[in-house]
C-alpha cells in the first residue's frame, strides 16, 4: 500500500501559563495518533507552538516586569520540558511569535485584503484611560445587566448565563486600573466571513467532520455568519497590520497560521517539500486535534482564511471534550487542579497515557478523572495484565534456558492474537482509542488465562523442561504482541521491552514472524505499581501550591503601598506606654508625620534621631490613646530582636521606594 503524508497539529497552548492534565487529554491523543501512523510506515508529522500573542500576555510580561519576548521564552522552555516528559514527539515546536509566522501571516493578510474580503468599520469600545488602552471584554467587570449578580466578566455572567456586550454591564471597571472604562472609537480590520458560506458548506460535505461539529455548524449557519474583527489597537503584543499604525493583528488570526509556520520551520530545517503541504490541491492530508471550545474558529474561520488566501484546507478537524476530574473542573482548593509538572514530580507519565488512552474515543464527550478508578485501572490492567506476562515467564528462560527462546510452532492462541492487528489498526486509525484499549487487555487476559492454565511452576517443579521451555516462550511472545500494539500509548515501557526482548524495533509487521531460537535480555521491571501515598502526596503538591498563591499578591497591589525614605528628626518617650516611642520624621513634605513605634524596648530616643530610614506614608491614619499616628516605620523583627531598616547615607527624605 501506499504510504500516506500525513502533517497533525495540536492546538497552541497560550505562553502564559502552565501546562496542565486538561491540556494533555490533547497532547497525548494526538501523539498516540501520530505515533500510530509512523508504526503504519506512513510519513507523519506533528507540529506545534507556544500561542505567544495578544493582550494576556502582554499584562502578564508587565506584572512580572519583564518583556514579553522574555515571558515567551520561559514559558516555553517550560511548555517544552513538560511535553517532553510526557514523551509528546513533536516533529517541530516552534513559537508564533517568529519570522516563518510573520512571513506566512503578512502572505495570508495582503492576499485576503487583495481579494476584498477585509472590510474596515468603526466600532465603539471599552477605553482605559488611565492605561490608555482598549480593553478586551475579560478585561472589565461589572455587575450583570440580567440578574445583577456583581464581579461578572464583559461578555457573560457566571451566575445567570446571559451574554451580552461589555457596554451593558453595570457599574463596569477595568480589572487593570479599577477605574471606570469610557468608550472610545476605533477603526477596525473585519474578515469578510458571510463570503465563504457556500464554499464552506462545501468544504463540510466533502469531509468527514464529527457529528457533533456538523450539528454545531448547522446552528451558527441558522443564526447566520458575521464578519470578524481580526485587528486589535496598540499597545498590543503581536504583529503590527501591515501598511497601517497602531494597529496588530488579532491573536486569533496568527495562532493558526502558526500551525503552518512550525511546519515551514520544519520543512527549511529537514529539506522537506512545503509545497507539497500547503499547495491548494495537496493530495497530503492536514488534521487538526482541538478541543471542542474552539471548535469555531477551526471550522468557519480557519478554513475560510485558507480558502480566501488560496491554501489548501484541512482533511478534518478533530474535537474532543474537556477534562473533569471526580465529575467536576478542576479545582485547585480540592487539589485536583494538577499542573503537568506537579504529576511528573509523582506519578509515572505513561500511567496518564494509558488512562487517557483507555477513555478516549472519537466523540466530542468529557473525560472523567477519577483518581481511585485511576490507580485500580492502572494496576490491574497495566502492571497485573501486562507486565505480570513477561514477568511470570522470563525468569525460566533465563534461570534455565540461558535466555534462550523455544522454537516457535505454529499455535492458535499465537495466531489468535494476530488476528487482532486488522482490528486494533482500525480502532487506532478512528481514534477509538477506549476500545482498542479494551482489545489489547482482552488479549492480555487471554495470554494470563494460558499462562494459569499451563502452570509453568509446576512444570519446573516436575523437570519438564521441554513443556515449560514451549510456555513460557509462547508468552514472551504474547507479551511482544501486545507491547507492539501499546506502544503508540506507552512509548516509554515499550523501548524497554524492546531491549529486554533484544530487538531492533516493535513493529507491527515484524510480529506476524513470532520469536524463536531467540535470545532475549534479563528482566527489569518495566513499571511498578501505584501507591495510594503517591497520589495523596501529589493532592497535597495541589493543595500547597494554591495556599502559596493565595499569599501571593500582584504588583498592583504591591504598588499600592506608598514606602518613602524618611528622616528622623525627634524621637520621645511616651508616657505610660512601656512599648512606644513618638517619632516625627520628615518624609518630603511641607509637614513632619507624627508616628508612634513600638521600638522602646529596642532603642533609645537620642540615638535615633537623624537616621534615615523606611515608613509607609499612606496608611491610614490611626488614632491611638496618646494622639494620632500617621505612617509605619519598617522594622525587621523576631522574638527577640527588633532592628529598624536602614538606607544608604546619601538617599533624601520623601524618596519613593519601588
Ligand atoms: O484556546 C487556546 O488555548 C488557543 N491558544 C488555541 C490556539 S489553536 C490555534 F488556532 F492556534
Ligand atoms: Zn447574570
Amino acid at each position: 500500500m501506499q504510504k500516506r503524508k500525513i502533517l497533525v497539529t495540536s492546538a497552541l497552548p497560550y505562553a502564559n501559563g502552565e501546562i496542565h492534565i486538561g491540556h494533555l487529554i490533547e497532547y497525548i491523543q494526538t501523539d498516540i495518533w501520530v505515533r500510530f501512523q509512523k508504526m503504519m510506515g506512513n510519513e507523519c508529522y506533528y507540529v506545534c507552538a507556544d500561542d505567544a500573542h495578544g493582550t494576556p500576555i502582554m499584562l502578564k510580561a508587565q506584572e512580572l516586569g519583564i518583556t514579553p519576548e522574555q515571558l515567551i521564552e520561559n514559558v516555553s522552555k517550560s511548555h517544552q520540558a513538560d511535553f517532553n516528559d510526557f514523551a509528546i514527539d513533536f516533529s517541530k515546536y516552534y513559537s508564533t511569535h517568529s519570522c516563518e509566522n510573520k512571513a506566512i501571516s503578512y502572505d495570508i493578510y495582503h492576499k485576503l485584503n487583495k481579494a476584498g474580503f477585509i472590510k474596515t468599520k468603526v466600532i465603539s469600545q471599552a477605553f482605559d484611560s488611565e492605561k490608555n488602552m482598549f480593553l478586551p471584554d475579560r478585561m472589565i467587570k461589572g455587575e450583570c445587566p440580567n440578574c445583577s449578580a456583581l464581579d461578572q466578566y464583559g461578555d457573560n455572567c457566571e451566575v445567570c448565563g446571559a451574554t451580552y456586550e461589555p457596554t451593558d454591564l453595570k457599574n463596569p471597571r477595568s480589572m487593570i486600573s479599577n477605574k471606570t472604562p469610557i468608550t472610545k472609537d476605533s477603526e477596525h480590520y473585519f474578515f469578510d466571513l458571510p463570503q465563504f458560506e457556500s464554499k464552506i458548506k462545501d468544504w463540510i460535505s466533502s469531509g468527514s467532520l464529527q457529528e457533533q461539529i456538523n450539528n454545531k455548524l448547522n446552528e451558527w449557519f441558522e443564526q447566520g455568519l458575521k464578519q470578524w474583527d481580526i485587528s486589535r489597537d496598540a499597545p498590543y503584543f503581536g504583529f503590527q497590520i501591515p501598511g497601517v499604525k497602531n494597529k496588530y493583528l488579532y491573536v486569533w488570526l496568527d495562532a493558526p497560521i502558526g500551525y503552518i509556520a512550525s511546519f515551514k520551520k520544519l520543512c527549511d530545517e529537514k529539506k522537506i517539500d512545503f509545497s507539497e503541504y500547503f499547495d491548494k490541491n495537496s493530495k497530503t492530508e492536514l488534521y487538526h486535534f482541538i478541543g471542542k471550545d474552539i471548535i469555531y474558529f477551526h471550522s468557519l474561520f480557519w478554513p475560510a482564511i485558507l480558502m480566501g488566501a488560496n491554501y489548501r484546507t484541512p482533511t478534518a478537524i478533530f474535537a474532543h471534550g474537556f477534562l473533569t476530574v471526580d465529575g467536576k473542573k478542576m479545582s485547585k482548593s480540592r487539589g485536583t487542579f494538577i499542573k503537568a509538572r506537579t504529576y511528573l514530580d509523582n506519578l509515572n507519565p505513561e500511567y496518564l497515557r494509558y488512562y487517557y488512552a483507555y477513555k478516549l474515543s472519537n466523540k466530542i464527550e468529557d473525560i472523567n478523572l477519577n483518581l481511585k478508578d485511576f490507580k485500580e485501572r492502572i494496576n490491574s490492567d497495566l502492571i497485573g495484565k501486562l507486565i505480570n506476562i513477561a514477568s511470570r515467564s522470563s525468569g525460566f528462560i533465563n534461570k534455565r534456558f540461558d535466555k534462550l527462546l523455544a522454537t516457535h510452532q505454529k499455535n492458535d492462541l499465537y495466531q489468535s492474537f494476530i488476528q487482532q492487528k486488522q482490528l486494533i489498526t482500525k480502532l487506532y486509525e478512528n481514534r477509538n482509542y477506549a476500545q482498542a484499549m479494551r482489545e489489547i487487555m482482552a488479549l492480555a487476559d487471554k495470554a494470563n488465562q494460558y499462562i494459569d492454565n499451563e502452570k509453568p511452576w509446576e512444570l519446573a517443579k516436575e523437570n519438564k523442561n521441554l513443556e515449560l521451555h514451549k510456555v513460557c516462550s509462547l508468552a514472551i511472545n504474547l507479551f511482544r504482541v501486545l507491547i507492539t500494539y501499546l506502544a503508540p500509548v506507552l512509548p516509554i515501557t515499550a523501548n524497554k521491552a524492546k531491549d529486554f526482548l533484544n530487538l531492533n524495533e516493535l513493529s507491527l509487521l515484524a510480529i506476524e514472524n513470532p520469536l524463536s531460537e531467540h535470545k532475549i535480555n534479563k528482566f527489569k521491571p518495566l513499571m511498578t505499581r501505584i501507591q495510594d501515598e503517591q497520589i495523596e502526596k501529589m493532592i497535597t503538591n495541589v493543595k500547597n501550591q494554591k495556599q502559596q498563591e493565595n499569599k501571593m499578591i500582584d504588583i498592583n497591589e504591591f504598588a499600592k503601598v506608598d514606602l518613602r525614605i524618611a528622616k528622623i528628626i525627634d524621637a520621645k518617650e511616651v508616657e505610660n506606654s512601656d512599648k512606644l516611642l513618638q517619632l516625627k520624621v520628615d518624609i518630603g513634605e511641607q509637614d513632619p508625620r507624627n508616628i508612634f513605634a513600638g521600638i522602646k524596648a529596642n532603642y533609645k530616643p537620642e540615638d535615633l534621631v537623624g537616621r534615615l530610614t523606611v515608613v509607609v506614608a499612606n496608611l491610614k491614619p490611626r488614632k491611638m490613646r496618646f494622639g494620632v499616628s500617621e505612617g509605619m516605620v519598617l522594622a525587621a523583627c523576631d522574638q527577640e530582636s527588633l532592628y529598624i531598616l536602614s538606607t544608604d547615607s546619601n538617599a533624601k527624605p520623601g524618596m519613593k521606594i519601588s
